[in-house]
């Protein structure tokens, strides 16, 4: 598995689409990581209820029931979907 942790924007430059360009830049990361160092999901640990509707509505995350030693729900995103919507991505620029 691999950690999503501590990814945050402040409050003040929220709404831009800074959250977007990090996760997205986390999920390629991820699948480079995955070549070498076998990994079948990745997941987080959101810091409160907005940035779990975010991750879930916005990237697919699941909440599959687990709580972190934090306390915190701990969302899952399998690397096969990562895969999919990463390829999927690739295309829709080439064309
Ligand atoms: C959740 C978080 C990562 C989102 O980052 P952001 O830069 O504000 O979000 P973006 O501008 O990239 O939003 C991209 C898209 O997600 C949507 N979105 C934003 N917040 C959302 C939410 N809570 N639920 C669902 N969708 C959301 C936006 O409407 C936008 O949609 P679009 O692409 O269709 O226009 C950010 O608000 C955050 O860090 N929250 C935690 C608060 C915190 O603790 N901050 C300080 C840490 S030091």
């Amino acid at each position: 598995m691999i950690l999503l942790a501590q990814l945050g924007v402040r409050s003040d430059l929220a709404g831009k689409g800074l959250g977007k360009t990090l996760v997205r830049n986390a999920l390629e990361l991820s699948l480079l990581l995955a070549q070498s160092a076998a990994s079948v999901a990745m997941i987080t640990d959101p810091i409160d209820e907005n940035a779990m509707r975010y991750y879930v509505e916005k990237f697919g995350f699941s909440d599959i029931g687990i709580i972190s030693v934090t306390g915190q729900p701990r969302l899952f995103l399998t690397m096969k979907t990562i895969a999919s919507a990463y390829s999927a991505s690739q295309r829709a620029d080439a064309s």
